[in-house]
This record gives structure tokens, C-alpha cells and sequence, in this order.
């Protein structure tokens, strides 16, 4: 198994980073879930932006961003599953997010040079996701220095509460090492599914950056759910065993 020779270069590249999924909060309380991250320290807030089309389900949108951005200074970190990004990336950036990820899957190399540039002029970062079942495109890798952050999911885009699909592992893996071979230090996000019982298995695998909708707000006490993740990733490191 190609994990235990990665551990000492995913170790040392890249910091861990919990980011709350709000979309596994209160969805009539939103304040609520943001402030839950807060009290229990995570590095950033995860905003899942899903509009029906890319993915089966509805959420929320830069009004929502605007509003929760008064609670807090934790980085954004804004998951755009949209079908036509262009249309809202300069609300979003109004509304105060700090990273705009979007689709590998809806975009290709010019129109991403486009919002690279435009992102990277308000002085904001950019991130690519790609979907369990999608493989980088050579428009994607030739672009990798360009990124702050690349989301390897782990499930289907839509819902919080999926199982982690292990299949995405061998992508991972590969994943990590090309960045790790090129020296450069873009954070790798594990969306889905991240939970005590899984999260050792990513971050022996480079994933430093660990989404948690369930894995934090289905927990009785979500403010300590979020150090049980912080708690587990660093034991998974240290030992050597997910
Ligand atoms: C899925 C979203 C995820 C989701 C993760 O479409 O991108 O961010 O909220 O939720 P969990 O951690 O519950 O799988
Ligand atoms: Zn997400």
C-alpha cells in the first residue's frame, strides 16, 4: 500500500485544517452553524452553493454569504456547485468570500483563466473541485500552480450526511503526490463524509484541508465534535495508522 511511504511529505507540506460544512447546520439557523465553528475553533467555514442544475438540491446564495460574513473573519471557503459560476462570481466576492472553488467538470482552461484573473485582482483565491468520479484534465494540471485549494470529493455533490466513498482513495493518493513532486503547497480538501472513523484514512493520504457537515453539526455536542476531528487527524499522523 502506496500510504505509508506518503506519510512523512504529507505531514510536513501541508497544515490541517478543519472547515465545518454548514450545510450539515440548522438550515433555519445558519448564524448558528457559523457560530458553532467559531466556538470550536476551526480554521475556515465551508459554504456549499448548489443551485439545482450541477447538483440535486437548492441552497443559498450571496445575500446568505453577505449576512453570515458579519459574524466572523474565518476564511470562506465558498464550494460554487453551479452550473454557470461567471454569472456570480463577483457577488460572491462582494458578499466576502475568501476562496471561490469551482467545478473542474463546468469549466475548461481559458474560462478558468478568466476567473483566476479576476479573482486574483480583488485579491481573493481560487480553488477547483472535482467530482468522485472525474479524473484531472490536463487543462487542470497544467494550472495546478495557479490554485489555493483542490477539492477532492468524496462524495456526490447535493447532501451532507453520504459515506465516504473509498473508491477516491487511488485519485488521492496520486493526487497528492503530483502536487508533492511539483513543490507546491495548494491545499487538498476531502469533501464528504469526513468523520472520526474516516478521517485518518485521508490525511494519510495528503487530504489536509477535512470538510464536515455530519461529522460536526449531527453530533450531539457539534463545538467538540470539531477537536474530535482536529484530535483524530493529528493521532492518524503521529501514529501512522488512519
Ligand atoms: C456535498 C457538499 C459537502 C457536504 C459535506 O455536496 O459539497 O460539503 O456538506 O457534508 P458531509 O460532511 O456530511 O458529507
Ligand atoms: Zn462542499
Amino acid at each position: 500500500m502506496m500510504v505509508e511511504k506518503m506519510i512523512p511529505v504529507a505531514a510536513l507540506t501541508r497544515q490541517i485544517r478543519i472547515a465545518p460544512s454548514i450545510l450539515g447546520g440548522d438550515q433555519g439557523n445558519l448564524a448558528s452553524a457559523v457560530k458553532i465553528a467559531v466556538a470550536g475553533k476551526a480554521d475556515q467555514i465551508h459554504l456549499d452553493v448548489i443551485d439545482g442544475h450541477f447538483a440535486p438540491n437548492i441552497t443559498f446564495g450571496p445575500g446568505t454569504v453577505k449576512a453570515l460574513r458579519k459574524i466572523t473573519d474565518l476564511k470562506f471557503d465558498t464550494h460554487l456547485m453551479i452550473s454557470e459560476p461567471e454569472m456570480y462570481v463577483d457577488k460572491f466576492l462582494d458578499a466576502g468570500s475568501d476562496l471561490l472553488t469551482f467545478h473542474a467538470e463546468v469549466l475548461n482552461g481559458e474560462r478558468f483563466d478568466a476567473l483566476y484573473s479576476k479573482i486574483h485582482a480583488r485579491g481573493k483565491v481560487i480553488g477547483l473541485a472535482l467530482k468522485p468520479a472525474t479524473e484531472m484534465a490536463p487543462w487542470v494540471e497544467q494550472r495546478l500552480d495557479k490554485l489555493d485549494t483542490l477539492i477532492v470529493m468524496t462524495v456526490n455533490p447535493g447532501f451532507s450526511g453520504q459515506t465516504m466513498n473509498m473508491a477516491v482513495m487511488p485519485k488521492l493518493e496520486k493526487i497528492t503526490m503530483m502536487l508533492n513532486d511539483k513543490g507546491l503547497p495548494v491545499d487538498i480538501e476531502i469533501d464528504g463524509g469526513v468523520e472520526p472513523e474516516t478521517i485518518g484514512e485521508v490525511v494519510l493520504r495528503g487530504g489536509n484541508v477535512l470538510v464536515a457537515g455530519a461529522g460536526v453539526y449531527y453530533k450531539p455536542d457539534p463545538v467538540t465534535a470539531i477537536g474530535v476531528l482536529r484530535e483524530k487527524a493529528a493521532k492518524a499522523i503521529s501514529t501512522g495508522v488512519p
